[in-house]
């Protein structure tokens, strides 16, 4: 049996083998968090021959880039925190500052933002900025480019933001993301090309901690224990309890899925029950209401920040034309709802009709929903559970959509294919890429310059959610191919993608599904030395 702390006692152990030891200050994994002690900031030496992330060419990289906007200087603070989750229901948990999401940190492109987290968690973390083709040693990685804001600490993360759309944030830290950190990062376009009259953020995510003794930890140990006895929590929130996993003592219900069943995404949709889904940090019961006047154009800026849920989404009475994901533009296309798995963005055009319209989020293959309110007139709240007929049908997904010819990936012969081959299951919950779970001393060589393919080969009969850090890759299954950072592969299906290595230092890939990814389904991409 594993134990839930091995994966950050071994990223440690690799490291000092492969750097030298420069993270000497850690604790050697005995203590009871998911990061490394020690000072924050600096990043360890490269293993030989690779870029370092603090090294020339991530500095050049950098100038490059040439910011010339404003610096923004931003203070976050994580903390254990009690928040309302609407309805009564409140849950102690850690979250950025009292709030869920976190504020949301909003910068135009070309502008550098200069964003200083204070750690007053009982363990060490981090801050990744989803999407952002920043400069490496910022990236939020602790292990690979930086190390861990151990607690009591804080760490200065300074870079040029260079494209304008919507990301988010959250800790690179074990399976912390679960909880409630996590926040939008919004980028706007000095030249914005859309037309509208106001913005809404939607947060989506599916909610555990605090509930009755569960937190994610907890949760990753049941999984870890493996489906292999045969037992099956069976289908909805908090399950019944199966024989094989069983959460730790005190730590509350089962929360183990299986059956999960999805049209689009196949058999097994999702490992965990949660027992709430929440649109920006609120229980259907008591939805956050959006208003505005009828005839407003909206943008509406989706945002998945999930564990282990794709939401898919409706705005009921309204046709959504799609005009981003992963904050690059695409051709506009109209849909009735939208697929998110997570990590995923979406960004929206609606108009607005008169009345009052459930913007709902359902769980894909679990059976449950999520609910925003969007009020531009008198009636009455839609209902908790209300599932608006725009759901039904297939939902939009990227490889439907083409990349905005402004942002179009000229075509190119690769220079380089890198294969990688997803592995694992439920069984003995070892998911993996090529059947070794990650350690950041083994890297997937490229070079600046090159054009570069990656080809994931799923073997696994379940989906993933796959992400790149620090580029944004085109969908290579077709011409015109959307520019993404988080991409869906299905049960058993091949995913191709393509990027320009034009950003040097060592960037994680991996599944954006925490459990999956903490479980090994991670590893790393290194620019060598020229
Ligand atoms: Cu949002 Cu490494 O991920
Ligand atoms: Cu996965």
């Amino acid at each position: 049996m594993r134990s839930l702390h091995t994966r950050r006692t071994l990223l440690g152990a690799g490291l000092a083998a492969a750097g030298g030891g420069l993270l000497a200050g850690c604790s050697g994994g005995s203590a009871p968090d998911h990061g490394q002690h020690g000072g924050s900031g600096g990043t360890r030496p490269a293993p030989a021959g690779y870029v370092s992330p603090d090294g020339p060419e991530v500095r050049a990289a950098e100038e490059a880039r040439r910011a010339r906007g404003r610096v923004r200087a931003v203070r976050v603070t994580a903390t254990a925190a009690t928040l309302d989750l609407g309805a009564g229901r409140s849950v102690r948990t850690w979250a950025y500052g009292d709030r869920l999401p976190g504020q949301e940190v909003r910068v135009t492109a070309g502008d550098t933002l200069a964003l200083t987290l204070a750690n007053h968690l009982p363990e060490a973390t981090s801050l990744h900025w989803h999407g952002l083709a920043l400069r490496n040693d910022m990236d939020g990685v602790p292990g690979l480019t930086q190390k861990a804001v151990r607690p009591g600490g804080a760490h200065t993360y300074r870079f040029a933001v260079p494209h304008p759309g919507t990301y988010w944030f959250h800790p690179h830290s074990g399976v912390q993301l679960d909880r409630g950190l996590y926040a939008p990062l919004i980028v706007e376009d000095p030249r914005e090309p859309l037309a509208y009259d106001q913005e809404w953020v939607v947060v989506l995510d599916d909610w555990v901690d605090g509930v009755d003794g569960s937190t994610p930890d907890a949760v990753l140990a049941e999984l870890s224990k493996g489906m292999a006895g045969g037992g099956h929590a069976g289908h909805g929130a908090g399950g019944t309890g199966g024989t094989a996993g069983s959460p730790p003592p005190g730590a509350g219900p089962s929360r183990i899925m299986t059956g999960a069943r999805s049209d689009v995404l196949g058999a097994d949709a999702g490992d965990v029950a949660y027992p709430h889904y929440l649109v920006n940090g609120r229980t259907p019961e008591d939805p956050a209401v959006f208003t505005a006047r009828p005839g407003d154009r909206i943008r509406i800026r989706i945002v998945n920040a999930g564990g282990d849920t794709a939401f898919r989404v409706a705005l009921g009475g309204h046709e959504m034309t799609v005009t981003h994901t992963d904050g690059f533009p695409v051709v506009h296309t109209r849909a009735r709802s939208l697929l998110l798995g997570m990590g995923e963005r979406y960004d929206v055009l609606v108009t607005a009709q008169d009345g009052v319209f459930p913007l709902t989020a359902l769980a894909e293959g679990k059976d449950r929903t999520a609910l925003a309110v969007l009020r531009t007139g008198g009636g009455a709240a839609p209902a908790a559970g209300v599932r608006p007929a725009e759901l039904t049908g297939r939902p939009l997904t990227a490889d439907r959509l083409r990349a905005a010819p402004s942002v179009a990936l000229p075509a190119r012969t690769p220079d380089r294919t890198v294969k990688i081959r997803l592995t694992g299951g439920m069984e003995k919950y070892d998911w993996a890429f090529d059947g070794a779970p990650y350690t950041a001393d083994r890297l997937h060589p490229v070079k600046a310059g090159e054009r570069v393919r990656l080809v994931f080969a799923n073997s696994t009969s379940m989906w993933h959610p796959l992400h790149l850090h620090g580029h944004t890759f085109a969908l290579a299954n077709v011409p015109g191919g959307v520019r993404k950072d988080t991409a869906v592969v299905l049960p058993n299906g091949t995913l191709t993608v393509d990027f320009d290595a034009d950003n040097p230092g060592l960037w994680m890939i991996h599944c954006h599904n925490v459990y999956h990814a903490e479980a090994g389904m991670m590893t790393v991409l290194g620019y060598r030395r020229k």
